[in-house]
């Protein structure tokens, strides 16, 4: 008998693959540098808009690891802004907030009758997790931050979430995961990793790119701390583990000039008619770069340091009265006095 086959008309084809290949372009424009998560990610969240993801289980587990300032949180947030609109679409547990066990509690609540019953709103509700999904994704994305940080009982509670996708709360309900993704962040191994890379160069505002083997040693390391702090059936659970790489020197440029350009949008947004159009030039972008950038930190306190050294000189210019409304103002970096220098069409100031 021959087998029977089911044709997919060409242009739904067309259209799966179009929307594939957007959610992994829009997330790899947000996350600078770190495809690997991206590739872990898409296919899970594929596989759920198909209508294929398995039951009685969430759609995706994730455990991001590496070191600070590398966009583990941020990719979550990516994917929220992608699926839902905003990057505060997320259902979040800080487990620093969850380091004692009666913290843990918290989370489901206590059981009617106890001590505290009334008092003690749990945190994981069906409802708080269906008001992070939106009308455009019936998908809500949990977050467990820094998950090393909360007591062991923590990880017996996500077990249970990760095995069945429901969780049993203190009054007895259920909280179906089914609908969700779940990430859990961890800097575990993080230190290791820096130890790894720390003696090879001196670092200055970006490490080589880690490819190949040594990519796959760091990740290793990660892993071993991992594998040490929690239990193998908690690790089998876990669908994918990405370990995020430093950031090197080309990925750090790129995500300042994503910042810079957030700060150009926010100029115009918020000024209206009075704003103005920002140029940031080359070495001054260089310069905020060995300011806000580190092995350490990663991108992290590159935030920062836009705002202490474009936002606030701009905010005095613009209430002194400087700047011509729709006028350039341009950022240099003055070598000899070792500080930005911003000048407009209509007045030149140095940087305070
Ligand atoms: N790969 C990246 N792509 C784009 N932006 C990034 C990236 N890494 C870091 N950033 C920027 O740095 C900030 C801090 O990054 P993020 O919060 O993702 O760090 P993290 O890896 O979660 O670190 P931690 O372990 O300290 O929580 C982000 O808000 C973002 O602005
Ligand atoms: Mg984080």
């Amino acid at each position: 008998m021959p087998a029977k086959t089911t044709t997919i008309p060409i242009r739904n084809r067309r259209q799966a693959h179009e929307q594939t290949d957007d959610l992994y372009d829009r997330l790899a424009r947000k996350v600078i540098g770190q495809p690997a998560a991206i590739d872990a990610i898409v296919p899970y969240v594929q596989i759920y808009q198909a209508g294929l993801a398995p039951e009685g289980r969430p759609a995706g587990v994730f455990l991001l690891l590496g070191p600070t300032g590398t966009g583990k949180t941020r990719t979550v947030e990516a994917l929220a802004e992608v699926l839902h609109g905003s990057p505060k679409s997320i259902l979040k547990v800080d487990c620093g907030e969850f380091q004692l066990e009666h913290e843990v509690a918290r989370l489901i609540g206590a059981p009617p009758g106890y001590l505290g019953h009334r008092e003690t709103q749990p945190l994981l509700t069906q409802m708080k997790l269906n008001a992070v999904a939106s009308e455009h994704s019936n998908l809500s994305i949990v977050l467990f931050d820094e998950i090393e940080k909360a007591a062991p009982s923590m990880q017996r509670l996500l077990l249970g979430v990760l095995d069945k996708g429901t969780l049993r709360l203190g009054d007895n309900t259920g909280v179906n995961f089914e609908r969700s993704v779940i990430f859990m962040t961890s800097n575990l191994g993080a230190r290791g990793m820096l130890r790894e890379l720390a003696p090879a160069f001196g670092f200055e505002s970006g490490a080589p790119r880690e490819t190949g083997s040594r990519g796959r040693k760091l990740s290793g390391i990660a892993l071993d701390a991992v594998r040490r702090k929690f239990s193998p059936e908690f690790v089998n659970r876990i669908d994918a583990v990405v370990t995020y790489q430093p950031l090197g020197r080309g990925e750090l440029a790129a995500i300042l000039d994503q910042h810079i350009e957030e700060l150009q949008r926010h100029i115009l947004s918020r000024l209206g008619p009075q704003g103005f159009e920002l140029r940031v030039e080359g070495e001054c972008r260089r310069e905020l770069l060995r300011l806000g950038t580190s092995l350490e930190s990663g991108a992290r306190e590159l935030k920062r340091t836009i705002h202490r050294r474009l936002l606030q000189p701009l905010a005095v210019m613009v209430s002194r009265g400087d700047i011509e409304p729709s006028s350039r103002v341009t950022v240099s970096y003055d070598e000899a006095q070792g500080d930005l220098h911003f000048s407009t069409g209509n007045a030149a100031t140095a940087a305070a």
